[in-house]
């Protein structure tokens, strides 16, 4: 059933007393995700399962804040991406070829769906229901998730078996088939042990398909492997793989590997293909998020008072991501000044004045599920200092050579090489550093997708038209450092948001103001909040 079918059959039940409820559902934004959209994104999943094998994905833990307070749900965006359902306790299995149910109906999907229970309905919301779900998500097959125990699906005879890295903070509640029940279900229906370890696995896996003719390299790519997870050399597989001295030897280790069809990764290498290329539906989401943040960033360049804490500051983007019905930040939000701007992911964000300082305001609106990652560096007093400006050039400097190489066709790492070199020459320039000299004042990559998460799957293969990435050079001089004391506590990012596009890119966040003369022309404009006016509670 189509989108619009539904929005037809609603009207008609609108006409009807008694559907107050469905009535309200239609009062909703309308601008989601089209229900074709998450369709055609399963067939094209489906399609790269190999003959013969079955993918299953399941929905995000509820995670506890404290004592009974639970954090706002967030949907895994795999399983948002295919499916379009934003419930918790569920899972959805997609096969490779049409499987036959119970009654011969045929179906290459089902998702198993949190049933309705009107007492928990009037507590913590409104629930689709199987029956629902199965309309408004044109889903083939939706069952209730207590179903899943009982279902006839003999994950052993298929030839893979895709699922995802089990979550370990899945808590199991009285119902029987909440999350942490599917969960433990699945593993015993596809004989998942204990102690599987999906590292050690796929690596198992790999030295029993592997040929001969590349046993070195596949040794040395493992030896690597186990320099950042280290708990794999203890595993005597994985050693006496590595030590062996001869094809003869390595041959008997990969004969005596039982094959498997449990494939931890295949799910993982599909969903970055997939979500590395935005749709136009998922552009005009994208869009909106970015243009919405970077209103945030002009409101509060213009709003921007020395004696401004960082938490009022923060308050401010977010009222304006509110403001235009971005329902989240689609990760915590940074705003440091000085020093704190040093801290690359500082997220507490309260020191009560920036007067003096440069303020690093690194914040993302995320409007149905799509999230911005824009960051702007003002200086609170509306004017950059000698020292902030130099510094804040070149970043700029970098920034523009890193977004000249978003190329399609062209490597993921180049925008940062490009950004690299020139915060190199001009620190050695500069005197910060010598000439040649490593050094730690720009000590992060360049660049990540952006998407249905803020760091986005994707291949890091060569950028392709339809993807959107940052560029976010930044130069961080905390106190201390060996350079001059007037470099200290001088932090700055800036970070737009790039789409690549058929013949080169376009910077999406655009509209917000980098260079030195435009943040300064910006501040000094008037302010929508200048008039607004709280009682000072410390006087009453
Ligand atoms: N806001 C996180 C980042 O820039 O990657
Ligand atoms: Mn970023
Ligand atoms: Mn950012």
């Amino acid at each position: 059933m189509t989108t619009n079918t539904i929005r037809r059959l609603l009207l008609a039940l609108m006409l009807f007393p008694g559907f107050s409820l469905i009535a309200q559902e239609i009062a909703l934004p309308t601008d989601y995700l089209s229900t074709d959209f998450h369709k055609s994104r399963r067939q094209a999943f489906k399609e790269k399962l190999p003959p013969n094998s079955v993918a299953v994905i399941f929905a995000n833990p509820v995670r506890n804040r404290a004592n009974d307070v639970d954090y706002i749900y967030h949907q895994d965006p795999n399983f948002y991406y295919l499916t379009g359902y934003k419930e918790p306790h569920s899972m959805v299995i997609l096969f490779s070829e049409p499987q036959m149910g119970p009654n011969g109906e045929m179906y290459d999907e089902v998702l198993f769906a949190q049933s309705r229970n009107a007492r928990e309905e009037m507590w913590t919301g409104r629930r689709l229901g199987p029956d629902r779900a199965g309309e408004v998500l044109d889903i083939a097959q939706v069952l209730d998730h207590s179903a899943f125990k009982e279902a006839d699906i003999n994950f052993t005879a298929f030839d893979k078996v895709w699922f995802p890295q089990f979550h370990n903070d899945v808590r199991d509640t009285r119902s029987e088939a909440d999350l942490y029940d599917l969960i433990n279900q699945f593993r015993s229906k596809a004989g998942i042990p204990e102690d599987f370890n999906p590292r050690k696995h796929a690596i198992h896996q790999q030295i029993r398909e592997s040929t001969p003719d590349y046993y070195q390299n596949l040794a040395e790519e493992i030896f690597r492997a186990t320099r950042w997870d280290p708990g794999l050399k203890d595993d005597p597989v994985i050693q006496e793989f590595i030590g062996a001295g001869s094809v003869e030897s390595r041959k008997k280790i990969a004969a005596s590997i039982p094959k498997s069809n449990l494939d931890p990764q295949g799910l993982t290498n599909v969903m970055k293909q997939l979500r590395e290329i935005k749709s136009g539906e998922e552009l005009k989401l994208l869009r909106k998020a970015v243009s919405i943040s970077c209103v945030g960033q002009i409101e509060v360049m213009k709003a921007m008072r020395p004696e401004m804490s960082e938490t009022e500051i923060q308050g401010i983007h977010e009222f304006v991501f509110k403001k235009y019905g971005a329902e989240y930040e689609g990760y915590p939000s940074i705003v440091g000044a000085g020093y704190n701007g040093c801290i690359l992911h500082y997220i507490e964000n309260n020191r009560p004045s920036v007067d003096g300082d440069l303020v690093l305001m690194d914040l993302g609106a995320e409007y149905h599920g799509y999230t911005a990652d824009v960051t702007r560096t003002i200086p609170a007093n509306g004017k950059f200092t000698e020292e902030q400006k130099l510094i804040y050039n070149i970043v700029l400097e970098a920034q523009d050579a890193g977004i000249a190489a978003c190329q399609p066709g062209g490597s993921m790492r180049a925008p940062h090489l490009a950004a690299k070199e020139v915060i190199d020459r001009r620190l050695a320039e500069l005197g910060i550093i010598k000439e040649g000299e490593s050094h730690n004042y720009f000590p992060h990559g360049t660049s990540h997708y952006v998407g249905l998460d803020v760091h986005d799957p994707g291949t890091g293969g060569p950028l392709q038209a339809g993807s959107v990435i940052t560029v976010e050079p930044g130069i961080y001089i905390p106190a201390g450092s060996p350079c001059d004391e007037k470099w200290w506590n001088i932090a700055v990012r800036i970070e737009d948001d790039i789409l690549i596009t058929e013949t080169g890119h376009e910077n999406l966040s655009a509209l917000a103001p980098r260079t030195v003369e435009a943040i300064e022309q910006m501040m000094a404009q008037k302010s929508v909040l200048e008039n607004l006016s709280l009682p000072d509670l410390d006087k009453q």
